[in-house]
């Protein structure tokens, strides 16, 4: 590949490498790079260059432009000012076509993967195998499988990709840009829906493609993940860069200063018990499927509880809480709210006081051309309405109020939805499920792509919606965040539940042994491998 830095005098100087080992030549670089959507200045004289054989991370808050650089580095952006050089003369006029030749592949914050097609098509498209021009089936699935094998992801070539979990089909999107040798890969937040061992994948799998020259530029409000992968950070806030440095001069304490440009520690909030005798909201016997070996979810939820549900990816936690909200439809088990049935529709469980948060934010999520406002009140238009007429006036203070609550950060109530960054339309989605006040509410994911200040937002709120008496079960591939803020821990695999631990001094190792099924009983038996990989 030919760079032609030149074209810009000093651009090309190497920077000091990090860590004496071979940062190489820039593959990307912007220089002095602006972009505005309408009146918000998303970039503002941003200049970085993206160097090969190192993973170069973006940090910042929600709406700090970090997914907005990536799609610039794409070339899916273009750019009000500054040229971005890619690998030639700068490219003022670059769509994404131009992009790909170049070697960048953009795995976006929300995926872009044609359901329709197998993971094998998914993974191959655009660059099929061919014989005589047709694109030959079985050489196809070859390919994708030994791409798939070498990744060491669980993935079924035939499968449709409608059919995976989240977690599952960014995998795909992830094997489609080492299938496209791409030479620059832009992951925007890849690792929400992993958990822990598909971090560590996935960090093993960036750090061999880094090894053959690839740079990989990181977005992740993960900052854990961050450290231990990155050579270089850039730390982005309201659309400028703050700083960019090598990783290893950094601390998870001197990021979060240098993104919210004031020290905080991540603490949980002090938790308080709901009382022993206090009613039970929520409750279900033998929910599931209805399999003959299926022997079923049991569960009691106490008003202002907050129940904590961890477990490994495809343990059965979204099915859990997707079934007591009767989106997806159980065989078997009555769920019980506040003595009473709700039904057997997800409209049902909702005018019954029970709100999921679903872990995909577009499956059930919000209406893209739609104001925040709208996307808020449109469900709750019956309450909003006096003699057929809504009240515009309380459903704007609803949604300015929800909006400060959870720190959503937005022009006004009245822009587009989808004009938000995309935590900050995860911030709004939240919203939606408390606008009726449920009795019960089911978090999937709550802080997934939020970033460290909104977090904290978010857990006080938790506790305080459990402290004003709701019922509340939080999903959370981050174990720390289970263990922050529940009351009570239960572990699933394969699809049941394994413990049910008071969250008393509750120690990491002890979920992480439930969740991958290492607490024997029988002091001789083994540990159950096909489990473990579940
Ligand atoms: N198509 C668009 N139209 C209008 N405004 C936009 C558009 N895309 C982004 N913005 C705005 O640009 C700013 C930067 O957004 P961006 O998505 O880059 O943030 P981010 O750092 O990726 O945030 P997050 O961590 O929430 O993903 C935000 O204020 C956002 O609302
Ligand atoms: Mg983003």
């Amino acid at each position: 590949m030919v760079l032609l830095m030149s074209a810009r005098q000093g651009v090309a100087e190497p920077l000091p490498d990090s860590e004496g080992r071979g940062v190489g030549d820039p593959l990307i670089e912007v220089v002095g790079v602006a972009k505005h959507f309408g009146g918000v200045q998303a970039l503002k004289d941003i200049s970085v260059s993206i160097r090969s054989g190192s993973v170069h991370a973006l940090v910042g808050e929600n709406g700090a432009g970090k997914s907005t650089l990536g799609r610039v580095l794409a070339g899916a952006v273009r750019p009000n000012h500054g040229p971005v050089l890619i690998g030639g003369p700068p490219a003022r006029h670059h769509p994404p076509r131009d992009a790909i030749r170049a070697g960048v592949a953009l795995i976006a914050q929300e995926l872009e993967l044609v359901p329709g097609l197998t993971v094998a098509q998914n993974i191959m498209l655009g660059h099929e195998p061919r014989t005589r021009g047709l694109v030959s089936r079985a050489k196809l699935r070859e390919q994708a499988s030994q791409i798939i094998a070498d990744a060491g992801f669980d993935l079924a070539a035939d499968l449709p990709v409608g059919e995976l979990k989240v977690a599952e089909r960014q995998q795909v999107e992830i094997l489609r840009a080492i299938a496209r040798n791409a030479r620059v890969i832009i992951m925007d937040e890849p690792t929400t829906a992993l958990t822990v061992t598909e971090v560590e994948k996935l960090g093993a799998i960036i750090r061999n493609v880094v090894r053959d020259g690839v740079a990989v530029v990181y977005v992740s409000h993960n900052l854990k993940d961050v450290l231990a992968l990155a050579d270089t950070i850039t730390v982005m806030r309201n659309g400028s860069i703050v700083k960019t440095t090598p990783a290893h001069g950094e601390t998870e304490h001197s990021l979060v200063e240098a993104i919210l440009g004031r020290a905080t520690d991540v603490v949980f909030p002090p938790q308080k018990r709901p009382s022993q005798d206090a009613p039970v909201v929520l409750s279900v016997t033998g929910l599931g499927h209805s399999r003959a070996h299926d022997r079923g979810i049991t569960l009691e939820l106490r008003r202002g509880e907050i129940l904590g549900v961890a477990g490994l990816l495809g343990s059965g936690r979204s099915t859990l809480a997707r079934m007591l909200f009767q989106a997806e439809r159980p065989g078997s088990g009555e769920v019980i709210l506040d003595g009473t049935p709700i039904g057997h529709s997800p409209r049902k469980a909702f005018n019954a006081g029970l709100a999921l948060l679903p872990e995909d934010r577009r499956e059930l999520g919000l209406i893209m051309g739609r104001s925040i406002t709208e996307n808020l009140t449109l469900p709750h238009l019956g309450q909003l309405s006096r003699a057929g007429l809504v009240d515009r006036g309380r459903t704007a203070q609803m949604a300015e109020q929800l909006m400060t609550d959870l720190g959503v950060s937005a022009p006004s109530p009245r822009v587009a939805v989808d004009t938000l960054s995309g935590g900050n339309q995860q911030k709004v989605l939240f919203g939606k499920c408390l606008v009726r006040h449920p009795k019960v509410l089911i978090l999937d994911e709550p802080t997934r792509g939020v970033d460290v200040g909104a977090k904290l937002n978010i857990y006080s709120l938790i506790q305080r919606l459990a402290q004003e008496g709701a019922g509340i079960i939080v999903i959370s591939s981050e174990i720390e965040e289970v263990l922050g803020l529940a009351h009570r821990v239960l572990v699933m695999r394969g699809g049941e539940v394994v413990a049910d631990l008071p969250n008393e001094r509750l120690e990491l190792s002890t979920v992480m042994q439930a969740a991958f099924g290492l607490e024997t009983r029988e002091p001789h038996a083994q540990p159950d491998q096909a489990q473990v990989i579940a």
